[in-house]
């Protein structure tokens, strides 16, 4: 059956996620450099709810500062009296009408395709309204809500660890805490809880008990994978979900035909995309906007931030690139450079040692060792010799170098900003340029070679 009632979500976040040791509220914590409620709200986002709740608690006021870019609706839970009173702060926003989806900002990895199958469950095969939870089974059930059912397999109830019989705790299949129900529904049963329990809180739990009473069907959906119920307590549970979350995105990529030498050894904090045959050895880290073209190979312990790169480059061990575009059949590094706002053309060579920044380098030229370009326009076909330094800054304003066609700089020189060499222009080594350097010339600044005579090395006493 599909489900095409209106979705409202709602989503706890009033954990203070004490285990933390932090300052930063729990669901600020970040997997893939992503607050962990983010990852739910883009679930939401994904199954296109109509209204997103979140019910804050500590920290309140940072958590809405940081979800500050999306269309939420706010709802405070000013003291932690239990699930059940979490979920109640939400609903008055909430029309009857409306299926409601519960979710939680410290359970990020659930999946769109998952909650998918819960939502469908929420009404059954006949097209009745039915209270559906997500349930899993495990091999240690210890800690959670055990789901009671009867020798039919009919759910009849949640019991939570603490208030279970002997019997009970042997139940594997546990509650994950998601549900789908409608308003109407959840709003009803919401009302009649009490705090009657080993832990004298509110559980959203006993609607369940109370469902099965009003003779609602109570259905069940499993998830794929365990990660995607796993919530986050401590920062040791926060690396593992990381760790999860990272191998699914690898495992996603290398169906997608990208090459990881070693998916474990692979961070990827935002979006990649790839064309064929792309290859990317260990420890990469990439974040943002990531763009790699046909044959791309990027080789070990890269850092990428918001680049893009074109097809058939190469770049080596050991680089840092941030917020570049990198032309196709560049080879860059090992240990190279390219800081924000840089562009390369195609086949541009940027070798070891080699800083670049704000700047942008024409076709085929070439800086291949030792050197800082930095605010510099350059034509193609330049060559920069080694230990070559664009003088960009005075000590107080930024200043440009402009280097045109076919350019050869000899090593070691320096170019003091705002400077212009141009077309076919030589530099001399070692050479301190002050001034214009003229087309199809020579120029070179430099002090006469002398040999000092009766001068001896100093003798160590
Ligand atoms: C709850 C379920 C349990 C389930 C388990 C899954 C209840 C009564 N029990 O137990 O069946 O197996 O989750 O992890 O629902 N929260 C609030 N305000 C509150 C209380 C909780 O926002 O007053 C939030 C927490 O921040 C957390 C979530 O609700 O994100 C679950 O709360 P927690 O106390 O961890 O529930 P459990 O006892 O683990
Ligand atoms: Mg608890």
């Amino acid at each position: 059956m599909t489900v095409e009632v209106p979705l409202s979500v709602v989503v706890l976040a009033a954990g203070q996620g004490t285990r933390m040791k932090s300052d930063l509220p729990k669901v600020l914590h970040c997997i893939a450099g992503q607050p962990l409620v983010e990852h739910v709200i883009k679930d939401a986002l994904a199954l296109k709810a109509s209204d997103i709740h979140v019910v804050y608690g500590h920290g309140g006021e940072q958590v809405q500062n940081a979800l500050s870019a999306y269309d939420l609706i706010w709802a405070q839970q000013t003291e932690r009296l239990g699930t059940g009173h979490a979920v109640e702060q939400a609903l008055p926003a909430i029309p009857d009408d409306h299926l409601i989806l519960l979710l939680y900002g410290d359970v990020p990895l659930i999946t769109v395709a998952t909650l998918k199958r819960l939502i469908t469950v929420s009404v059954t095969e006949a097209g009745n309204d039915a209270l559906a939870l997500l349930t899993a089974k495990l091999s240690d059930p210890t800690g959670y809500g055990r789901i009671v059912r009867d020798n039919d397999g009919n759910i009849q109830a949640i019991v939570e660890q603490k208030d279970a019989t002997e019997s009970q705790l042997t139940i594997t299949e546990i509650n994950t805490g998601m549900l789908a129900v409608k308003g109407k529904l959840l709003k009803k049963w919401i009302n009649k809880l009490d705090n009657n329990n080993a832990q004298g809180e509110f559980y959203l739990t006993d609607i369940v008990g109370m469902a099965a009473k009003d003779g609602v069907p109570i259905t069940s959906a499993n998830p794929t994978e365990i990660s995607e119920i796993e919530g986050v307590n401590n920062k040791r549970q926060l690396a593992g979900l990381e760790r999860a979350f990272q191998l699914r995105q690898a495992h996603q990529l290398m169906e997608s035909g990208l090459t990881l030498l070693d998916p474990a050894r692979f961070d990827l904090r935002g979006e990649l995309i790839i064309g064929r045959d792309v290859s990317i050895d260990i420890n990469a880290v990439l974040e943002g906007q990531i763009v790699l073209g046909d044959g791309v190979t990027i080789g070990p312990n890269a850092v990428l931030k918001n680049v893009s790169i074109g097809s058939g480059t190469q770049v080596h061990a050991n680089c840092v690139l941030e917020d570049s575009v990198v032309g196709s059949d560049c080879d860059i590094g090992p240990y190279a450079r390219l800081r924000p706002q840089t562009t390369l053309a195609d086949k541009v060579k940027v070798g070891n040692f080699v800083e670049i920044k704000k700047s942008t380098i024409a076709e085929a030229s070439k800086v291949n060792h030792l050197s800082y370009v930095g605010d510099t326009t350059m034509g193609s076909n330049v060559n920069i010799g080694a230990g070559t330094i664009t003088c960009n800054y005075d000590g107080a304003n930024k200043h440009q170098t402009v280097i045109g066609n076919n350019v050869f700089v000899g090593s070691g020189t320096q170019l003091v900003a705002p400077i212009t060499i141009a077309d076919g222009a030589t530099i001399g080594a070692g050479s301190t340029i002050t001034k214009d350097a003229v087309a199809n010339k020579l120029t070179l600044t430099r002090p006469k070679q002398l040999s000092v005579d009766n001068w001896q090395r100093p003798i160590k006493k």
